[in-house]
């Protein structure tokens, strides 16, 4: 086989104008393919800033439900939330509470715009006193306690109009146990998203303050997974499909995208990636002292991951974003 070599091939030629440059791009983005993280806490009118996190608020329902609607006008794949409970208990009460928080989001936000796609994050760590994403048993966290406690949270959210699910807690077998949950309760159609290869990552530092989620003691790396293992990432991502998965997450994006590749060639079923908060900050931060270009910065990580291989992409850049395209 021969293949012609310069001057006949001439890689440049593609390249020299922005309407050639345009008809060969092979990646590509669109609204979508995104979904917007926010964080829904209790009050009216509260709209106040993460420190770490410029452009990223924590929003009281009615403020949320501006948001909301932001996001269905800029036609986002959806809008994923957390909550900031009134108070945080062993159990993480509030999680699985009927009125707890992102319940009331959730109820506000499909009645405000029924068409939007909300997801709901599924976990503990925001509601618990100790941090931690599940309840704990003489200082470890206590695996199966924990899923029949995500699986009742599961439930309190469809119970409130909630799309999706997405697990983020990283306990085995919690896939299963949301699906026979959701099932028993009559939401057999409710999709779940889990956040199947999250990796014990410092990118999750600013959602820490965000979601006051700190772990009191410890750390997470007794259930997320280490960052070093892309064979355990696939076991994971293969043992969440096994228990009913719709949508399997890679997390965080960046340092993960060899994962998100294998992932989409090992699997090919509908892959997200979470753009997470320390890498949103890292290009925040840096473009507010001169480093970089922050627009530039955020197309060429996002159309990365896209390359990569992720469908959908988890992202606080959303509806900068969209509003660009
Ligand atoms: C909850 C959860 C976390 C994130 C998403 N869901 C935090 C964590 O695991 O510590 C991180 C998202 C981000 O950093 O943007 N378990």
């Amino acid at each position: 086989m021969s293949s012609a070599q310069f001057p006949i091939r001439r890689m440049r030629r593609l390249r020299r104008t922005p309407a050639l440059r345009r008809l060969v791009q092979e990646t590509h983005l669109a609204p979508s393919q995104l979904v917007w993280p926010l964080f829904a806490c209790h009050g009216e009118g509260v709209r106040q800033e993460v420190s770490a996190l410029p452009g990223v608020y924590r929003t009281s329902v009615d403020e949320l439900v501006k948001d909301a609607e932001r996001a269905r006008r800029l036609g986002l794949g959806g809008i994923i939330l957390f909550g900031l409970p009134a108070a945080k208990d062993a159990t993480g009460s509030e999680a699985h509470d009927e009125h707890g928080i992102v319940q009331q989001a959730a109820r506000a936000v499909k009645r405000a715009t029924p068409d939007l796609l909300v997801i709901g994050d599924v976990c503990l760590c925001e509601y618990t006193d100790h941090g931690h994403c599940g309840v704990v048993q003489d200082g470890d966290v206590d695996n199966d306690a924990s899923v029949y406690l995500l699986g009742k949270v599961a439930v309190t959210q469809a119970r409130a109009g909630i799309d999706v699910v997405a697990p983020s807690d990283m306990m085995d077998g919690r896939v299963a146990g949301i699906r026979k949950a959701l099932d028993a309760a009559g939401f057999a159609r409710v999709p779940i998203m889990s956040y199947a290869a999250k990796m014990a990552s410092a990118f999750y530092g600013p959602f820490r303050e965000a979601a006051g989620s700190d772990p009191q003691f410890g750390d997470r790396q007794s259930y997320q997974m280490q960052g070093t293992n892309g064979d355990e990432a696939m076991k994971e991502i293969r043992l969440d499909l096994d228990e009913g998965a719709d949508i399997v997450m890679v997390k965080p994006a960046l340092p993960c995208l060899d994962l998100i590749r294998r992932a989409k060639q090992e699997f090919g079923s509908p892959l997200a990636a979470y753009q997470v908060s320390g890498e949103y900050a890292m290009i925040k931060a840096a473009a507010a002292r001169g480093m970089l270009d922050e627009a530039r910065a955020m197309w060429e990580t996002l159309y990365a991951i896209r390359r990569a291989g992720a469908d959908i992409i988890l992202t606080y850049f959303a509806p900068t974003i969209a509003e660009l395209l």
